[in-house]
């Protein structure tokens, strides 16, 4: 707890590069934080009943620390977010028949919609076999499969009205997110959307030293290996930043940038709003 207060008080001083080396650290930490997690989902299934949720150490890989509670509210929450910037292009969820989550983890935002009522046909992928494999376990009203790191995946070319990806390209070098943006415009229909999160303004500050904002600010993208992820997501899987600037630019070589929605998703990333040109 200590630790933790200290490292929340330096941490904006700490340069990036140093980072990497504090990856004993961080194992220390989750497993710390695993422990506590597991210890809440016992406590909440003894007062709920079991729920179809997945277990907290699929939940932390994903999504850190996320009680059961609060993996099921966020997902709750992701709904709306998608409806409130499909909105704010005067689109709606009710135009779409065919959509897909790409980099759904462990379903949090399946298990959201598989609990509403609606009609459009759903489907999930992710690089991570165990959590797809759980969605394919519980989810059943979503289709779910593995893609490789890389493109392709398998899905036919115009799949899509809508694709969602959440907090993915926040993972991703430059090199990666360029490859899988035009993987996304290959597979969504014509006029599709795709809406996907980045860690914008809201997401540098309380975290980034003062002179890596200037640099992020200044080439528009950062990607820096960061040693939280170690041991448990391939060693790709790091942390990337951006400048909206940077998305409505580069990111227009693909698509036509139709919205930008600072801190739309769980109020803490930025959500871009990308239309597939005809
Ligand atoms: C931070 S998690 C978010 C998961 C989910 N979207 C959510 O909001 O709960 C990022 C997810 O993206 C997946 N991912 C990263 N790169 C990917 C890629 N190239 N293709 C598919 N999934 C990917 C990871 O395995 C991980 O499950």
């Amino acid at each position: 707890m200590l630790l933790e207060r200290l490292w929340t008080g330096i941490r904006r001083y700490v340069p990036i590069p140093v980072y990497p080396l504090l990856s004993p650290l961080y194992r220390w930490r989750q497993r710390a934080h695993l422990k506590v997690l597991e210890k809440e989902d016992q406590a909440y299934i003894e007062a709920h009943g079991s729920l179809p949720v997945p277990p907290a150490e699929l939940r932390y890989r994903v999504v850190g620390e996320c009680t059961i509670e609060r993996f099921i509210n966020s997902g709750e929450q992701t709904v709306e977010d998608i409806e409130n910037a499909l909105e704010a292009v005067d689109r709606s969820l009710a135009d779409v028949r065919d959509f897909l989550d790409f980099g759904c983890g462990c379903g949090r935002l399946l298990l959201a919609l598989k609990n509403r009522d609606f009609t459009f046909r759903v489907s999930g992928c992710d690089v991570d076999e165990r959590t797809i494999r759980w969605c394919q376990e519980h989810l059943e009203t979503a289709e779910c499969l593995v893609n490789d790191a890389l493109p392709p995946t398998p899905y036919q070319p115009d799949s899509f009205d809508l694709i969602w990806c959440g907090s993915v390209f926040t993972h991703l070098d430059e090199q990666r997110q360029d490859l899988w943006l035009a993987e996304l415009h290959r597979i969504q229909k014509p006029g599709g959307l795709l809406l996907a999160s980045v860690h914008g303004p809201h997401a540098w500050q309380p975290r980034l030293p003062a002179w890596t904002i200037a640099k992020l600010k200044e080439q528009g993208i950062l990607y820096a290996k960061m040693g939280a992820f170690s041991g448990m997501h391939p060693d790709w899987y790091q942390v990337a930043w951006h400048t909206e600037a940077y998305i409505r630019e580069h990111w227009a070589s693909f698509f036509n940038i139709l919205g930008y929605l600072p801190q739309g998703f769980n109020n803490h990333q930025d959500i871009v709003v990308a239309q597939k040109r005809d």
